[in-house]
């Protein structure tokens, strides 16, 4: 359960924690889409002797890239088929992708939506007139499982009154899993493997939040679904905008460093998404481009997406910038291109969009389509339409500005970053995609540690899942976590660190901070220690400028990768200092401790993968082309916990789904 806010202010930490030790068959950390379809689907598998724990870093209500709600489900397949769904994802992400798990979360992705349908989400229905219904209005023309027609966007996101999709998908997985089995407001800090078996998950550790408490969890199996990283790169709001960036500033990569940590091989971590936005306010462009058919000009003016000089550009990266549907890292290729070319900056063309739209409609309908282009951004990032109030920005009247925004990392959006997972125990599923355990079965979502899963932004090589994807891919891991901790019921995990070597891991920032403070007259400034927010400026301005941020327009070097690398060293080792006077401020120093080491295996990836690969995410500038020759396989990576070393190296990418 959530404890309740702070009245009195932040809480001081103090030297020594009170320690909460318990041991369950199945721990979920995390409480986003992919915890909760976890959390919803577990206990139907899980037996009556068999116990499950959710941890949660906020509360599950309102927690991860769902909180502000969302205007759109982006993956429902509907009449679709998987095999489509797989060229899909493959083309968008460049080719190379894990068909296995796409293919399978194709299959099961829509009965998580018509899941949430049930549970209360309005779903916008089409009727037979062609006429798009919203709200109640949509509700009284039947479930998507009756056979009622979704408004489709594009081929696979349908529209939705989304406002509070999180609450409705945290409540259902509450109800299942029950409030006894939840903890909120605990920050995991650490995996262990076990002391015993090699290369076996064991548990994790972490605090409150909200009192002075260090929990040991132990675990026969653990799913880690933390969602993807936010604040790793400068983001282009300053100063009063700072809180506000496009994925959620609370996720911090924990999936990716937690998981890391214990060995756990990772895929693609040089992929990132560098979303088109709204600039400033960050709003999503897809119902704009897909539902009110807008067009993007560049600063003549142009629709410059249809340009020959475009045309020349996509052509480089054929197969996939000559496909009927440009991938998303081209189309902000071009919008680079055309900036760098001196014709920006870009606008989305709201004002025609809108104009053309309404042509069909009376005054009613008129009034309806203004509403929905506000409802669009204030359902799921209201900060947009609280810009666009500000800058008196009336969209039927003003064109806005869109914009690369800065980098994140994630793989459940349009981008691909990850843990190498296992694929489904399908005969069609090549063995390189199967992991064995211990006992030499296949379980669909473990990681190359034994028993430790992901789901969600966690898994990699298989992007455009969303939310509704992360959410089913959730509820297939559950299942398979159920199905290891019964085939390993005389397991006993035992933790390889005493109490006090975990408390004092946990609550290191807290005595660097107590044994120090009294030195200076400000608390901020100390020669002993660095507290997490300066060590966060420290870790943007070097990404940002070194790491293919905004500011060098997405390039690096060879050169420039090497001097950031150094940087990230050196900060890592700083981390050693990091000091937390309160609750607060001891999360912040481990979420920048967690997002050092995501980003740093990041560009350990980009330096790796010789070539450009995604061209409008980012460039290695000495490497620009795509080099199908060398580099069409996967870029894998290992860090190992007993030597501290780093391995990265290739794995062979298998066409399941022809062309
Ligand atoms: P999340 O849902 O982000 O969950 C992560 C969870 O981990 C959170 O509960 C967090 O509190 C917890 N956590 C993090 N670190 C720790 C830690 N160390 N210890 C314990 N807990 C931790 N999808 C669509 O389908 N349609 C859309 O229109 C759409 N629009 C989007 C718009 C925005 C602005 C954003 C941000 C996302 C959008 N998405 C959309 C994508 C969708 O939200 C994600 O794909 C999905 O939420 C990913 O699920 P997840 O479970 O992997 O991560
Ligand atoms: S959101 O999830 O934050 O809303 P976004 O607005 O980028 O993301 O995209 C929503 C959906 O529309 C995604 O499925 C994305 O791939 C798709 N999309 C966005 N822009 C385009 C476009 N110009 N062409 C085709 N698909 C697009």
């Amino acid at each position: 359960m959530a404890l309740p806010n702070k009245p009195e202010g932040e809480r001081k930490a103090v030297r020594d924690p009170e320690v909460d030790e318990r041991e369950v068959d199945v721990l979920i950390v995390g409480g986003g889409m992919a915890a909760c379809g976890a959390a919803f689907e577990v206990k139907k598998w899980l037996g009556d002797d068999q116990s499950v724990l959710l941890v949660d870093k906020a509360a599950m209500e309102r927690s991860g890239a769902v909180a502000q709600g969302l205007s759109a489900i982006n993956t429902y397949l509907g009449e679709n088929t998987s095999d489509d769904y797989v060229r899909m994802v493959r083309n968008d992400l460049m080719g190379i992708v894990r068909e296995d798990l796409i293919f399978d979360l194709g299959t099961h992705v829509d009965d998580s939506v018509h899941l949430f349908e049930e549970w209360g989400l309005p779903v916008w229905k089409k009727t037979d007139e062609g006429k798009n219904m919203d709200g109640k209005k949509g509700l009284k023309l039947g479930t998507l499982k009756s056979g009622a027609q979704p408004v489709r966007t594009g081929k696979w996101q349908i529209m939705i009154n989304g406002e509070s999709y999180k609450r409705i998908v945290a409540e259902a997985a509450k109800l299942a899993i029950g409030e006894d089995n939840i903890l909120e407001r605990v920050f995991i800090v650490e995996l262990l493997l076990d002391k015993n078996k090699e290369n076996q998950i064991a548990g994790a550790v972490g605090f409150s939040v909200r009192e002075n408490k260090v929990f040991i969890i132990k675990a026969k199996t653990m799913m880690v679904a933390c969602g993807g990283a936010v604040n790793i790169y400068q983001p282009r709001s300053v100063g009063e905008g700072k809180g506000r960036a496009w994925y959620p500033v609370w996720n911090a990569g924990s999936t990716y460093t937690l998981a890391m940590k214990v060995g756990a091989e990772l895929s693609m971590m040089e992929n990132r998404f560098t979303p088109a936005r709204f600039k400033d306010g960050y709003g999503p462009v897809g119902a704009w481009f897909l539902l009110f058919k807008a067009k993007a000009l560049n600063g003549l003016g142009e629709v410059y997406v249809t340009s020959d000089a475009a045309k020349n550009e996509l052509e480089r990266y054929a197969p996939y910038g000559t496909a009927a549907i440009t991938p998303t890292c081209l189309r902000n290729h071009l919008m680079l291109f055309e900036m760098k070319e001196g014709r920006g900056p870009i606008q989305m063309d709201t004002v025609t969009a809108l104009a053309e739209l309404g042509k069909s409609m009376d005054k009613k309908e008129l009034k309806h389509l203004e509403s929905e282009a506000w409802e669009d951004f204030l359902d799921m990032t209201c900060g947009q339409a609280n810009l666009w109030c500000a800058t008196n920005t009336e969209p039927e009247k003003k064109n806005s500005e869109i914009m690369p925004t800065e980098p994140y990392l994630l793989g459940s959006h349009s981008g691909c970053c990850g843990l190498w997972t296992s694929g489904p125990d399908y005969d069609w599923v090549p063995d390189s995609y199967k992991i064995k355990a211990d006992n030499g079965k296949v379980y669909n979502r473990m990681t190359t540690v034994y028993g430790l899963f992901t789901s969600g932004d966690g898994v990699g090589c298989s992007g455009h899942k969303f939310s509704s994807g992360s959410h089913a891919e959730g509820r297939v891991a559950a299942k398979q976590m159920v199905r290891y901790a019964k085939d390993h019921a005389d397991y006993k995990p035992e933790l390889p660190m005493s109490k006090e070597e975990i408390v004092d891991l946990v609550y290191k920032p807290v005595r660097v901070f107590l044994d120090n403070y009294e030195y200076t007259t400000d608390i901020d400034i100390n020669p002993a220690y660095i507290k997490p927010s300066g060590m966060a400026l420290r870790l943007m301005k070097a990404t940002n400028e070194y790491g293919a941020g905004h500011q060098t327009y997405y390039e690096t070097t060879s050169k420039m990768l090497e001097i950031v690398m150094d940087q990230l060293r050196v900060m890592r080792e700083d981390c050693e200092k990091l000091a937390a006077g309160d609750l607060h401020e001891l999360m912040r120093a481990w979420e920048i401790y967690h997002r050092i080491w995501t980003v740093e295996s990041h560009l350990r990836h980009i330096q790796y993968r010789k070539e450009t690969r995604y061209p409008g995410f980012y460039y290695q500038a000495d490497y620009p082309k795509q080099d199908d020759e060398n580099w069409f396989c996967f870029t894998n990576s290992k860090y190992d916990p007993k030597t501290g070393e780093w391995d990265t190296f290739k794995r062979d990418y298998v066409q399941i789904i022809p062309d």
